[in-house]
């Protein structure tokens, strides 16, 4: 059910976008949007496990992560292709290589591909706590999606509105760290 919840916008964009006769601009806003709702969504549920420890929803949504994360990186894909078909020629791409904003798109899917790659039940058997450090690739590409959004549309509002929870939260988390810190110093 969750899964299905989570494919409905991708259903509704694939739709609008067939109505539009097959109109990439739209496909490529909305995944990509998607893409980054989701990847936020991941990125929120430890802090808020924190923040409401002891009650039964955010251990409901940690189970969930996982699928949040992978849901994250398909519209990541959808966005991709969508770009890739407007642009129509591998050349056309390659010269965009030279726009700073596609850069850090670049840098984004790499950040949730290697994560994507290696979240598969036998990967993470065999790489046990050194999963840590790579999961942690999800925070870098976060960081780059809020750059690629603010440098490739002119109106930031609507970037900055979807990763203030995010970042208040984050704030939250390293003030409850630095406090917690400083009651309790290792060793004392
Ligand atoms: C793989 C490399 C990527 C390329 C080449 C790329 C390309 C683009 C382009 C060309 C736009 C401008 C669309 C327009 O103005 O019509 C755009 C916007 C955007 N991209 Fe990407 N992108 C990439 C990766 C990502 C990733 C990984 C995410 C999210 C996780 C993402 C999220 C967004 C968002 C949120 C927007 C703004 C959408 C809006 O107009 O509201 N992009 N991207």
């Amino acid at each position: 059910m969750f899964r299905f919840l989570l494919a409905v916008p991708a259903i509704v964009l694939l739709t609008r976008f067939q109505l539009a006769s097959g109109s990439f601009g739209h496909l490529i806003e909305g995944a990509g949007e998607w893409s980054a709702r989701l990847l936020i969504a991941a990125l929120c549920v430890t802090p808020l496990r924190m923040i409401f420890r002891g009650q039964h929803w955010p251990l409901w949504l940690f189970r969930r992560r996982r699928d949040l994360g992978v849901a994250a990186f398909l519209y990541a894909l959808l966005h991709l292709a969508a770009y890739a078909l407007k642009r129509g020629n591998p050349g056309l791409i390659l010269a965009d290589f030279g726009s700073p904003g596609i850069v850090l798109g670049w840098t984004a899917f790499a950040c949730m591909l290697v994560p994507f790659a290696l979240s598969n039940e036998a990967a993470l058997r065999r790489l046990g706590t050194r999963w840590k450090p790579i999961q942690r690739l999800v925070y870098i590409a976060a960081g780059a999606v809020l750059a690629h959004w603010i440098w490739l549309k002119a109106n930031h509002l609507s970037a900055f509105i979807h990763f203030i929870p995010l970042l208040l939260l984050e704030a939250y988390r390293v003030w409850y760290r630095f406090t917690r810190q400083r009651r309790h110093p290792r060793g004392r």
